[in-house]
């Protein structure tokens, strides 16, 4: 077993839109993350939507499309997940693959990955509820997760324009510092949890 720590930048950030929809206010709160996030990070969206639904038979015998999804998330340093709150959990489509990610058994992608959570809804509550149950899922899959800060954005009218500029300084400045904190977290980790 190495010893030898390699914590040096860049970091490369995969990330995770747990919406299909072509108008995702969570894609776009994405894009305005990508925009506000410090320049020693770099990001890869990990795409969902060719996953089939997961199922154990395919244990043998992966698909492409989801060795590559494992493949995206073990390149990883750190994987961000941008998701709405669907009846008050994840998104089907977001817990597929992380159930594909997650096997066959003994070969988890996320083990030890560091992640953060973040998600946008047009309702007051800002995805919270479905962020717990993202952490369940997440600690399940043993990804050390940053605890803080929380961030639960109400997506009102016109907050973030399509090419993910904010236009509430304060949301701004939050975004920001929330892309910061999480790459001092992934730093952390990686200084225990080399990343190869
Ligand atoms: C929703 N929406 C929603 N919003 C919320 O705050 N809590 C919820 O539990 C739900 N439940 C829910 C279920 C389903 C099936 C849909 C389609 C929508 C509303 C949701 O926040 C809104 O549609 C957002 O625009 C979804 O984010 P994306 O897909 O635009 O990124």
């Amino acid at each position: 077993m190495s010893f030898i720590v390699e914590h040096e930048p860049p970091y490369q950030v995969g990330y995770f839109v747990g919406s299909l929809a072509g108008a995702s206010i969570n894609r776009t709160l994405s894009t305005a993350l990508i925009r506000l996030a410090p320049p020693e990070l770099e990001f890869t969206e990990i795409p969902i939507r060719d996953l089939p639904l997961y199922s154990y038979d395919f244990d043998e015998d992966y698909p492409p499309v989801a060795r590559e999804l494992k493949a995206a998330i073990e390149r990883s340093d750190g994987i961000l997940f941008v998701t709405p709150e669907y009846n008050r959990s994840i998104p089907g489509a977001l817990k597929n693959a992380i159930d594909w990610a997650s096997r066959p058994w003994g070969t988890n992608s996320f083990a030890r990955k560091p992640s953060a959570v973040i998600g946008a809804s047009p309702g007051s509550i800002g995805t919270a509820v479905a962020q717990q149950d993202l952490r369940s899922v997440l600690s399940f899959c043993d990804s050390p997760q940053m605890n803080a800060p929380e961030a639960y954005i109400t997506m009102t009218p016109g907050l973030i324009e399509d090419d993910g500029t904010v236009t509430e300084p304060s949301t701004e400045e939050f975004l920001r510092e929330y892309m910061q904190e999480f790459s001092v977290f992934i730093q952390r980790v990686l200084t225990v949890v080399p990343r190869r």
